[in-house]
Protein backbone atom coordinates (compact mmCIF):
# COMPACT_ATOMS: atom_id res chain seq x y z
CA UNK A 1 0.00 0.00 0.00
CA UNK A 2 1.48 3.48 -0.92
CA UNK A 3 -0.94 5.73 0.40
CA UNK A 4 -1.70 6.93 4.09
CA UNK A 5 -4.55 9.12 5.15
CA UNK A 6 -4.65 12.22 7.25
CA UNK A 7 -8.58 12.89 7.87
CA UNK A 8 -10.82 16.10 8.54
CA UNK A 9 -13.86 15.35 9.24
CA UNK A 10 -16.77 17.63 7.62
CA UNK A 11 -17.66 20.34 10.43
CA UNK A 12 -20.62 21.11 8.80
CA UNK A 13 -22.09 17.87 7.34
CA UNK A 14 -25.86 17.88 5.83
CA UNK A 15 -28.00 17.62 8.47
CA UNK A 16 -29.57 13.49 9.51
CA UNK A 17 -32.91 14.84 8.36
CA UNK A 18 -31.87 16.32 5.23
CA UNK A 19 -29.61 13.18 4.53
CA UNK A 20 -32.98 11.24 5.08
CA UNK A 21 -35.14 13.14 2.73
CA UNK A 22 -32.65 12.95 -0.06
CA UNK A 23 -31.93 9.26 0.77
CA UNK A 24 -35.93 9.10 0.42
CA UNK A 25 -35.56 9.73 -3.77
CA UNK A 26 -31.64 10.15 -4.36
CA UNK A 27 -31.71 10.10 -8.23
CA UNK A 28 -29.05 9.51 -9.60
CA UNK A 29 -25.62 11.67 -9.26
CA UNK A 30 -27.40 14.26 -8.08
CA UNK A 31 -26.23 14.76 -4.46
CA UNK A 32 -22.64 14.16 -3.02
CA UNK A 33 -21.75 13.19 0.71
CA UNK A 34 -20.42 14.55 3.28
CA UNK A 35 -16.45 14.05 2.04
CA UNK A 36 -14.31 13.03 -0.61
CA UNK A 37 -10.59 11.61 -0.83
CA UNK A 38 -7.93 13.30 -2.44
CA UNK A 39 -4.70 12.26 -2.94
CA UNK A 40 -1.88 13.87 -5.51
CA UNK A 41 0.86 12.43 -8.19
CA UNK A 42 4.14 14.36 -8.28
CA UNK A 43 6.00 13.32 -11.05
CA UNK A 44 9.22 12.96 -9.17
CA UNK A 45 7.59 12.66 -5.67
CA UNK A 46 4.96 9.66 -6.82
CA UNK A 47 1.90 9.11 -4.44
CA UNK A 48 1.68 11.54 -1.69
CA UNK A 49 -0.70 13.30 0.54
CA UNK A 50 -3.63 11.33 0.84
CA UNK A 51 -6.54 13.22 2.46
CA UNK A 52 -10.06 12.74 3.42
CA UNK A 53 -11.75 16.25 3.85
CA UNK A 54 -15.44 17.60 3.50
CA UNK A 55 -16.58 17.34 0.01
CA UNK A 56 -16.57 20.79 -1.72
CA UNK A 57 -15.13 22.61 -4.87
CA UNK A 58 -11.64 22.26 -5.88
CA UNK A 59 -9.64 25.14 -6.68
CA UNK A 60 -7.83 24.24 -10.38
CA UNK A 61 -5.33 26.33 -12.15
CA UNK A 62 -7.10 28.06 -15.64
CA UNK A 63 -3.79 26.29 -17.35
CA UNK A 64 -4.24 22.55 -15.97
CA UNK A 65 -3.86 19.91 -18.89
CA UNK A 66 -7.09 18.62 -17.86
CA UNK A 67 -9.09 21.45 -18.80
CA UNK A 68 -7.55 21.25 -22.29
CA UNK A 69 -6.02 17.93 -23.61
CA UNK A 70 -8.98 16.22 -21.34
CA UNK A 71 -6.52 13.75 -19.43
CA UNK A 72 -8.70 12.13 -17.28
CA UNK A 73 -10.23 9.35 -16.57
CA UNK A 74 -12.76 7.34 -14.13
CA UNK A 75 -14.36 4.82 -12.70
CA UNK A 76 -17.63 3.97 -11.26
CA UNK A 77 -18.80 0.66 -8.64
CA UNK A 78 -21.26 1.24 -5.69
CA UNK A 79 -21.29 0.31 -2.56
CA UNK A 80 -24.48 -1.68 -0.83
CA UNK A 81 -26.03 -1.89 2.82
CA UNK A 82 -26.53 -5.73 3.69
CA UNK A 83 -28.97 -6.96 6.47
CA UNK A 84 -26.48 -7.16 9.07
CA UNK A 85 -25.57 -3.50 8.69
CA UNK A 86 -22.24 -4.17 6.93
CA UNK A 87 -21.32 -2.15 3.60
CA UNK A 88 -20.20 -4.20 0.91
CA UNK A 89 -18.80 -3.70 -2.87
CA UNK A 90 -18.81 -5.67 -5.83
CA UNK A 91 -15.33 -6.75 -7.66
CA UNK A 92 -13.84 -3.60 -6.91
CA UNK A 93 -10.50 -4.76 -8.09
CA UNK A 94 -11.44 -4.97 -11.39
CA UNK A 95 -12.44 -1.64 -11.14
CA UNK A 96 -9.10 -0.67 -9.95
CA UNK A 97 -7.29 -3.19 -12.83
CA UNK A 98 -9.79 -1.20 -15.41
CA UNK A 99 -8.09 1.92 -13.93
CA UNK A 100 -4.95 0.99 -14.04
CA UNK A 101 -5.36 -0.32 -17.94
CA UNK A 102 -7.35 3.48 -18.52
CA UNK A 103 -4.13 5.50 -16.90
CA UNK A 104 -1.49 3.74 -19.32
CA UNK A 105 -3.72 4.34 -22.35
CA UNK A 106 -3.95 8.24 -21.09
CA UNK A 107 -0.53 8.74 -19.74
CA UNK A 108 -1.60 8.71 -16.21
CA UNK A 109 0.01 7.02 -13.45
CA UNK A 110 -1.09 4.20 -12.50
CA UNK A 111 -2.50 3.60 -8.66
CA UNK A 112 -1.89 0.33 -7.01
CA UNK A 113 -5.36 -1.72 -6.95
CA UNK A 114 -5.20 -2.03 -3.14
CA UNK A 115 -4.45 1.80 -2.96
CA UNK A 116 -7.78 2.08 -5.06
CA UNK A 117 -9.90 -0.62 -3.29
CA UNK A 118 -8.73 1.40 0.21
CA UNK A 119 -9.66 4.63 -1.07
CA UNK A 120 -13.27 3.40 -1.22
CA UNK A 121 -13.02 1.96 2.03
CA UNK A 122 -11.69 5.39 3.79
CA UNK A 123 -14.58 7.07 1.65
CA UNK A 124 -17.73 5.00 2.55
CA UNK A 125 -16.25 4.41 6.54
CA UNK A 126 -16.38 8.28 6.66
CA UNK A 127 -20.15 8.49 5.06
CA UNK A 128 -21.65 5.41 6.12
CA UNK A 129 -25.03 7.27 6.89
CA UNK A 130 -25.02 7.29 3.14
CA UNK A 131 -25.29 4.22 2.13
CA UNK A 132 -29.01 3.29 1.90
CA UNK A 133 -30.65 1.25 4.10
CA UNK A 134 -31.05 -2.98 2.98
CA UNK A 135 -34.34 -3.66 1.38
CA UNK A 136 -34.56 -0.20 0.33
CA UNK A 137 -35.67 -1.58 -3.44
CA UNK A 138 -32.55 -0.46 -5.66
CA UNK A 139 -30.63 1.85 -3.87
CA UNK A 140 -26.99 1.64 -3.49
CA UNK A 141 -24.52 4.48 -2.82
CA UNK A 142 -22.30 5.34 -5.73
CA UNK A 143 -18.83 5.61 -5.98
CA UNK A 144 -17.28 7.69 -8.53
CA UNK A 145 -12.82 7.64 -7.96
CA UNK A 146 -11.20 9.92 -10.59
CA UNK A 147 -8.08 10.68 -12.16
CA UNK A 148 -6.73 14.12 -14.31
CA UNK A 149 -3.56 16.35 -14.96
CA UNK A 150 -3.68 18.60 -12.95
CA UNK A 151 -0.24 20.67 -14.14
CA UNK A 152 -0.52 23.87 -14.88
CA UNK A 153 1.08 23.74 -18.25
CA UNK A 154 -0.03 24.32 -21.87
CA UNK A 155 2.32 22.30 -23.64
CA UNK A 156 1.10 18.70 -25.11
CA UNK A 157 2.65 16.07 -22.72
CA UNK A 158 1.53 14.05 -19.64
CA UNK A 159 0.98 16.07 -16.78
CA UNK A 160 3.46 16.14 -14.20
CA UNK A 161 1.16 16.64 -11.32
CA UNK A 162 -1.72 14.22 -11.26
CA UNK A 163 -5.13 14.00 -8.61
CA UNK A 164 -7.04 10.84 -7.49
CA UNK A 165 -10.07 11.49 -6.15
CA UNK A 166 -13.42 9.74 -4.80
CA UNK A 167 -16.66 11.55 -4.48
CA UNK A 168 -19.59 9.50 -3.71
CA UNK A 169 -23.76 10.09 -4.15
CA UNK A 170 -26.87 8.07 -3.03
CA UNK A 171 -28.33 6.51 -6.33
CA UNK A 172 -31.69 4.70 -7.12
CA UNK A 173 -32.21 3.34 -10.70
CA UNK A 174 -30.28 5.77 -13.36
CA UNK A 175 -33.73 5.07 -15.25
CA UNK A 176 -36.63 6.84 -13.44
CA UNK A 177 -39.61 4.06 -13.08
CA UNK A 178 -37.35 0.77 -12.79
CA UNK A 179 -36.18 -1.74 -14.98
CA UNK A 180 -38.63 -0.83 -17.84
CA UNK A 181 -37.35 -1.68 -21.77
CA UNK A 182 -35.42 1.67 -23.17
CA UNK A 183 -35.56 2.52 -26.53
CA UNK A 184 -32.29 2.97 -28.35
CA UNK A 185 -31.48 5.44 -31.44
CA UNK A 186 -28.75 3.49 -33.81
CA UNK A 187 -25.94 6.26 -33.60
CA UNK A 188 -25.03 6.14 -37.43
CA UNK A 189 -23.66 9.55 -37.87
CA UNK A 190 -21.53 9.81 -34.84
CA UNK A 191 -19.06 6.93 -33.59
CA UNK A 192 -18.20 6.71 -30.01
CA UNK A 193 -14.75 5.61 -30.02
CA UNK A 194 -12.43 4.29 -33.56
CA UNK A 195 -9.75 1.46 -34.23
CA UNK A 196 -6.57 2.28 -32.00
CA UNK A 197 -8.35 5.13 -29.89
CA UNK A 198 -9.69 5.25 -26.20
CA UNK A 199 -12.67 3.12 -26.50
CA UNK A 200 -11.37 0.68 -23.96
CA UNK A 201 -10.11 3.57 -21.46
CA UNK A 202 -12.91 4.48 -19.28
CA UNK A 203 -11.76 8.36 -20.13
CA UNK A 204 -13.90 11.34 -20.36
CA UNK A 205 -13.22 12.09 -23.77
CA UNK A 206 -15.33 9.15 -24.75
CA UNK A 207 -18.58 10.01 -23.13
CA UNK A 208 -18.16 13.69 -24.38
CA UNK A 209 -18.21 11.91 -27.70
CA UNK A 210 -21.56 10.39 -27.42
CA UNK A 211 -23.34 12.88 -26.41
CA UNK A 212 -23.93 13.85 -29.93
CA UNK A 213 -25.15 10.61 -30.82
CA UNK A 214 -27.67 11.11 -27.79
CA UNK A 215 -28.63 14.04 -28.31
CA UNK A 216 -30.05 12.94 -32.02
CA UNK A 217 -31.62 10.03 -30.53
CA UNK A 218 -33.73 11.99 -28.06
CA UNK A 219 -34.44 13.94 -30.36
CA UNK A 220 -35.80 10.67 -32.22
CA UNK A 221 -37.80 9.81 -29.32
CA UNK A 222 -35.23 7.49 -27.84
CA UNK A 223 -33.63 6.86 -24.06
CA UNK A 224 -30.58 6.22 -25.26
CA UNK A 225 -27.99 5.27 -27.89
CA UNK A 226 -26.13 2.44 -29.67
CA UNK A 227 -22.83 3.57 -31.52
CA UNK A 228 -21.73 1.25 -33.80
CA UNK A 229 -18.10 0.41 -35.33
CA UNK A 230 -16.24 3.68 -37.21
CA UNK A 231 -14.69 1.83 -39.57
CA UNK A 232 -17.78 -0.08 -41.39
CA UNK A 233 -21.12 1.53 -39.57
CA UNK A 234 -21.68 -2.50 -39.36
CA UNK A 235 -21.36 -4.03 -36.54
CA UNK A 236 -22.41 -3.07 -32.74
CA UNK A 237 -20.24 -1.52 -30.17
CA UNK A 238 -21.96 -0.74 -27.10
CA UNK A 239 -24.03 2.56 -25.81
CA UNK A 240 -22.75 5.51 -24.31
CA UNK A 241 -22.39 4.09 -20.79
CA UNK A 242 -23.68 0.21 -21.13
CA UNK A 243 -22.67 -3.11 -22.84
CA UNK A 244 -25.51 -4.95 -24.77
CA UNK A 245 -26.18 -8.48 -24.93
CA UNK A 246 -28.29 -10.59 -27.32
CA UNK A 247 -30.40 -13.51 -25.56
CA UNK A 248 -30.68 -15.85 -29.20
CA UNK A 249 -33.34 -19.04 -29.65
CA UNK A 250 -29.94 -20.97 -30.10
CA UNK A 251 -29.10 -21.26 -26.77
CA UNK A 252 -26.32 -19.11 -26.91
CA UNK A 253 -25.90 -15.66 -24.92
CA UNK A 254 -23.90 -12.79 -26.92
CA UNK A 255 -22.17 -9.46 -26.22
CA UNK A 256 -19.94 -8.19 -29.25
CA UNK A 257 -16.40 -8.75 -28.47
CA UNK A 258 -13.99 -6.82 -27.16
CA UNK A 259 -12.09 -4.81 -30.15
CA UNK A 260 -10.26 -2.18 -28.22
CA UNK A 261 -13.42 -0.06 -28.95
CA UNK A 262 -15.41 -1.45 -26.23
CA UNK A 263 -15.41 -0.45 -22.53
CA UNK A 264 -14.37 -3.62 -21.02
CA UNK A 265 -17.73 -3.72 -18.11
CA UNK A 266 -17.21 -5.49 -15.41
CA UNK A 267 -20.89 -6.46 -14.93
CA UNK A 268 -20.55 -8.07 -18.86
CA UNK A 269 -17.40 -9.68 -17.41
CA UNK A 270 -19.94 -11.13 -14.42
CA UNK A 271 -23.09 -11.79 -16.22
CA UNK A 272 -20.39 -13.99 -19.31
CA UNK A 273 -19.19 -15.98 -16.20
CA UNK A 274 -23.04 -16.21 -14.66
CA UNK A 275 -24.79 -17.60 -18.63
CA UNK A 276 -24.27 -21.14 -17.51
CA UNK A 277 -26.49 -20.83 -14.70
CA UNK A 278 -29.09 -20.06 -17.30
CA UNK A 279 -28.01 -22.70 -19.34
CA UNK A 280 -26.74 -20.60 -21.91
CA UNK A 281 -23.46 -20.40 -23.60
CA UNK A 282 -21.67 -17.21 -23.15
CA UNK A 283 -20.23 -15.85 -26.55
CA UNK A 284 -17.98 -13.08 -27.38
CA UNK A 285 -18.32 -12.25 -31.22
CA UNK A 286 -19.20 -9.75 -33.42
CA UNK A 287 -22.39 -8.85 -34.04
CA UNK A 288 -23.87 -6.66 -37.01
CA UNK A 289 -26.27 -4.26 -36.66
CA UNK A 290 -27.82 -6.33 -39.32
CA UNK A 291 -28.23 -9.14 -37.32
CA UNK A 292 -29.63 -6.87 -34.69
CA UNK A 293 -32.25 -5.93 -36.96
CA UNK A 294 -33.33 -9.45 -38.84
CA UNK A 295 -33.07 -11.69 -35.99
CA UNK A 296 -35.82 -9.63 -33.72
CA UNK A 297 -38.17 -9.72 -36.65
CA UNK A 298 -37.06 -13.40 -37.28
CA UNK A 299 -36.94 -14.63 -33.57
CA UNK A 300 -34.14 -15.65 -33.59
CA UNK A 301 -33.02 -13.04 -31.03
CA UNK A 302 -35.37 -13.79 -27.91
CA UNK A 303 -34.43 -10.82 -25.57
CA UNK A 304 -31.58 -7.35 -25.71
CA UNK A 305 -30.43 -6.32 -22.74
CA UNK A 306 -27.94 -3.44 -21.24
CA UNK A 307 -25.45 -3.62 -18.44
CA UNK A 308 -23.51 -1.55 -16.32
CA UNK A 309 -22.85 -0.66 -12.94
CA UNK A 310 -25.36 2.25 -12.98
CA UNK A 311 -27.50 0.54 -15.32
CA UNK A 312 -27.74 -3.02 -13.23
CA UNK A 313 -29.23 -5.08 -16.20
CA UNK A 314 -32.19 -2.76 -17.74
CA UNK A 315 -34.05 -4.36 -20.82
CA UNK A 316 -33.99 -2.88 -24.46
CA UNK A 317 -37.36 -2.73 -26.29
CA UNK A 318 -37.37 -0.64 -29.40
CA UNK A 319 -34.73 -0.04 -31.62
CA UNK A 320 -34.72 2.60 -33.85
CA UNK A 321 -32.44 4.13 -36.89
CA UNK A 322 -33.23 7.00 -39.44
CA UNK A 323 -36.09 5.76 -41.75
CA UNK A 324 -36.73 2.53 -39.41
CA UNK A 325 -37.65 0.58 -36.35
CA UNK A 326 -37.95 -3.00 -34.90
CA UNK A 327 -40.36 -4.08 -33.26
CA UNK A 328 -39.43 -4.51 -29.19
CA UNK A 329 -37.14 -7.26 -28.72
CA UNK A 330 -37.86 -7.82 -25.01
CA UNK A 331 -40.72 -9.52 -24.14
CA UNK A 332 -43.11 -6.85 -21.44
CA UNK A 333 -42.82 -4.56 -19.56
CA UNK A 334 -39.68 -5.45 -17.39
CA UNK A 335 -37.77 -7.51 -19.51
CA UNK A 336 -37.52 -11.05 -20.62
CA UNK A 337 -37.20 -13.97 -18.82
CA UNK A 338 -33.59 -14.17 -19.16
CA UNK A 339 -33.19 -10.24 -18.69
CA UNK A 340 -35.11 -10.77 -15.65
CA UNK A 341 -33.40 -13.46 -14.21
CA UNK A 342 -29.73 -12.04 -14.67
CA UNK A 343 -31.00 -8.70 -13.15
CA UNK A 344 -32.25 -10.36 -10.08
CA UNK A 345 -29.27 -12.94 -9.66
CA UNK A 346 -26.74 -10.19 -9.92
CA UNK A 347 -28.58 -7.87 -7.66
CA UNK A 348 -29.27 -10.32 -5.40
CA UNK A 349 -26.06 -11.30 -4.83
CA UNK A 350 -24.69 -7.93 -4.85
CA UNK A 351 -27.50 -6.47 -1.85
CA UNK A 352 -26.68 -9.82 0.22
CA UNK A 353 -29.71 -11.32 0.13
CA UNK A 354 -28.40 -14.71 -1.60
CA UNK A 355 -24.87 -16.13 -1.92
CA UNK A 356 -22.09 -14.75 -2.87
CA UNK A 357 -20.76 -17.95 -4.30
CA UNK A 358 -18.05 -16.45 -6.37
CA UNK A 359 -15.99 -14.49 -4.07
CA UNK A 360 -17.16 -11.29 -5.72
CA UNK A 361 -18.06 -9.07 -3.00
CA UNK A 362 -15.78 -7.06 -0.75
CA UNK A 363 -16.62 -5.95 2.74
CA UNK A 364 -16.32 -1.93 2.99
CA UNK A 365 -17.31 -1.35 6.30
N1 LIG B 1 -19.63 0.80 -21.31
C1 LIG B 1 -19.45 2.08 -20.97
C2 LIG B 1 -19.10 3.05 -22.04
C3 LIG B 1 -19.58 2.48 -19.62
O1 LIG B 1 -19.41 3.73 -19.26
C4 LIG B 1 -19.92 1.51 -18.65
C5 LIG B 1 -20.09 1.90 -17.26
O2 LIG B 1 -19.22 1.89 -16.48
C6 LIG B 1 -20.07 0.18 -19.06
C7 LIG B 1 -19.92 -0.13 -20.39
C8 LIG B 1 -20.34 -0.88 -18.07
O3 LIG B 1 -19.22 -1.10 -17.27
P1 LIG B 1 -19.35 -1.66 -15.79
O4 LIG B 1 -20.19 -2.87 -15.87
O5 LIG B 1 -17.97 -1.91 -15.37
O6 LIG B 1 -20.01 -0.58 -15.00
C1 LIG C 1 -21.36 3.47 -14.62
O1 LIG C 1 -22.24 2.67 -14.88
O2 LIG C 1 -20.69 3.41 -13.58
C2 LIG C 1 -21.01 4.53 -15.56
O3 LIG C 1 -19.92 5.00 -15.51
C3 LIG C 1 -22.02 5.07 -16.45
C4 LIG C 1 -22.05 6.55 -16.32
C5 LIG C 1 -21.86 7.18 -17.64
C6 LIG C 1 -23.26 7.04 -15.58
Amino acid sequence: MTLSYTRTTNPSPVSPAEREQILANPGFGTHMTDHMVTATWRVDEGWTGAELAPYGDITISPAASVLHYAQEIFEGLKAYRHEDGSVWTFRPEKNGERLIASARRMALPELPVDDFVESLKVLVEADEAWVPAFGDGEKSLYLRPFMYGSAAFLGLRPSSEVKYSVIASPAASIFTGGPKPVTLWVAENFARAGAGGTGAAKCGGNYASALAGQIEGAQNGCDQAVFLDSATHTYVDELGGMNVFFVMKDGTLVTPELTGTILPGITRMSVLELAHEFDLTPVERKVEIAEWKDGVASGEILEVFACGTAAIITPIGELRWAGGGSAPSTAGESGGEVTRGLRERLLSMQQGRSEDTYGWMTRLV
